[in-house]
């Protein structure tokens, strides 16, 4: 039978967006000049939309923040982290358990603090572990895709998240931030320089002066989050902080030059570890292309220009730079074959690039990159022989995923680059900057690679897209907290505003007593509450009477789960991918309700 039923669904939020910066009289005169009604008004004001940035800003609205507003001095989105290709750090993930990789947060903690030679603060070390799985799990969730876990150097397991096709990382997480970022209407200005984070006399901040193509003007805020990157384009600033870089090439994109620390400074955070600057070691020195160091991970070697091996290819990246640079002009081949290439997509740039040479056999290999072949051919049928036996008996290699004996062959010239660096802003594990006497500077949050701490003295490769993504999120959801804190509002208030006749035809008979039901659930922003009507046994009807969820994110959940659970008479139904908590909530609050129509 086909049955009409009915389904209340909730409007679009009423937004009584009292921003808390509308509470501006108490301000000294000189800060007063600037609150004008001129002044554009926001809650948060997330300064730079690279990872970190948009994840601060999708996680702030998705805790109900409803005034966010990101602004990027570039003329796009992205920052560092559309360049990122290796993938993002998480342990205890059910990617590992379904590969059976045995992981636990323990050894990431440890993993991560030897290869930063204990100079990371631990305590930060430890939110970023913790955080991980739940940040693989909320990519997914917005519609990313970190489905693969592979190895990479400095990780005692394959720990390293990436995308199902084996591509890089950073263009799937900025088109499934950028993506959010629309849905959920954030305002993103491009083209805008933050100048200034304006405070009040007594420390409060009060906004932040920005400049862009219309000229100079103050975004008036409650909460700041400084997420402009790390300084890896400013050589003077490299320099500076560490004399040995000068003339390296880099990794970094044009907009990576600091800013964020000077904004920040300015207004007293501390800093730590500056002149911990990462070089990455394997990068072409003409088109200063990085070579994910997957492509080790996947199997490659590095081989000198002798033809020779001379370290284990999977150690951190100081240690394999630092034994490059102690090579022939200061510079190798990573090495690979077909199986290889085959296993990461991410190499397919490298080759449609012109990257790499390639060549049918060893020997032809070897004469096209001017080595030595029988010297070649001898370190690879040593490899090949190592792969088989599980033993690395050079340089102890660990983790051989590739016999490199399947043609065809390639190699890319590579040698060290600047490519992240360690130090920055100071902040606790509430992502809170810190000032120079020890103490939380209130509004101001940072996240990403404008901050120091998480790394030490040497960042594991993917703990990079791990740090923006577990502290862009732990900074959105404690600016958001801090706004309501001090005034703001960020629980949007929630008008039924239409009712709609859908159609669902039950599949199955309803085993319920028929009358109306009251429950309650979770969401992701609060509690949902819901009334429902069974009828003839089935489950007709649900109204949703309270709920605090995101907009886009709710609607989807809505529209979905509410019918397939009138449809098979059942609360344990999908969840829509990307509104998991939502539509969790939606099903926890019928099956509460329904607790009572049981027969
Ligand atoms: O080698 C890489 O793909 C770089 C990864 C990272 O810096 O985290």
């Amino acid at each position: 039978m086909r049955k009409k039923i009915a389904m209340l669904l909730v409007g679009l939020m009423t937004l009584t967006s009292v921003t808390a910066c509308s509470t501006k009289q108490d301000a000294p005169a000189d800060t007063k000049e600037q609150t004008t009604e001129n002044n554009k008004q926001a809650d948060i004001v997330i300064i730079g939309a690279g990872g970190a940035g948009m994840s601060a800003a999708i996680q702030a609205r998705q805790n109900g923040a409803t005034n966010v507003v990101v602004v990027e001095k570039m003329a796009q989105t992205g920052g560092n982290t559309v360049r990122a290709t290796g993938g993002l750090n998480a342990s205890e993930t059910k990617f590992q358990a379904e590969k059976g990789i045995e992981d636990s947060n323990e050894l990431f903690i440890e993993d991560t603090m030897k290869g930063g030679k204990n100079l990371n603060d631990k305590e930060l070390v430890t939110t970023l572990v913790e955080n991980s799985n739940a940040a693989v799990e909320w990519v997914n969730e917005i519609g990313g895709d970190l489905g693969v876990v592979a190895m990479f150097g400095g990780a005692s397991v394959e720990r390293i998240h990436r995308p199902s096709d084996t591509s890089a990382v950073g263009p799937m997480l900025v088109k499934t931030f950028n993506k959010q970022i629309e849905t959920l209407e954030i305002p993103v200005l491009l083209e805008t320089t933050a100048k200034q984070i304006v405070v009040d006399e007594a420390g409060k901040i009060t906004g932040v002066k920005i400049s862009n193509a219309e000229g100079e003007s103050t975004i008036d805020c409650t909460a700041v989050i400084i997420a402009t990157g790390g300084f890896g384009a400013n050589l003077d600033m490299v320099v500076e902080y560490d004399p040995s870089l000068k003339g390296f090439v880099g990794t970094n994109h044009a907009g990576a030059t600091g800013d964020g620390i000077a904004l920040g400074t300015e207004i007293g955070a501390a800093t730590v570890d500056l002149d911990q600057i990462q070089i990455h070691p394997t990068v072409d020195p003409e088109t200063q292309t990085l070579y994910t160091e997957g492509v080790r991970g996947n199997g490659a070697i590095l081989v000198n220009l002798e033809g020779k091996r001379f370290v284990n290819e999977l150690l951190t990246r100081d240690v394999v730079s630092a034994a490059i640079l102690e090579q022939k002009d200061e510079t190798s081949y990573l090495v690979f074959d077909q199986a290889v290439r085959e296993s990461l997509s991410a190499i397919e740039k490298y080759v449609s690039a012109g990257l790499t040479v390639e060549a049918d056999t060893i020997e032809e290999l070897a004469e096209k990159i001017n080595v030595d072949a029988a010297t070649l051919k001898e370190t690879m049928t040593n490899y090949a022989s190592y792969q088989a036996a599980g033993e690395d008996k050079e340089f102890g290699r660990e983790d051989m995923a590739a016999s490199l004996t399947t043609p065809k062959y390639y190699a890319a010239k590579c040698a060290p680059g600047i490519h992240h660096t360690m130090g920055g802003l100071k902040i606790n594990t509430n992502a809170e900057v810190v000032n120079t006497d020890g103490n939380v500077i209130s509004g101001l949050f940072a996240a990403g690679e404008v901050t120091g701490g998480v790394h030490g003295a040497n960042r594991l490769g993917g703990n990079a897209v791990a740090d923006i993504v577990v502290f862009g999120r732990i900074a959105g959801t404690n600016a958001a907290k801090f706004v309501v804190d001090n005034g703001g509002n960020t629980t949007p208030t929630i008008v039924v505003e239409k009712t709609e006749e859908v159609e669902v035809t039950p599949e199955v008979q309803g085993n319920f007593v028929d009358g109306t039901y009251k429950g309650t659930s979770k969401g992701n922003n609060g509690d949902i509450n819901v009334e429902v009507t069974v009828e003839g046994g089935n489950l007709v009807k649900v109204d949703v009477l309270e709920q605090h969820e995101t907009e886009g994110l709710y609607d989807s959940a809505l529209a979905k789960v509410v019918p397939a659970m009138i449809q098979k008479q059942t609360t344990e139904v999908d969840a829509v991918t990307g509104a998991t908590n939502s539509s969790n909530g939606l099903m926890g609050a019928v099956a509460d309700a329904l607790k009572d129509a049981t027969k």
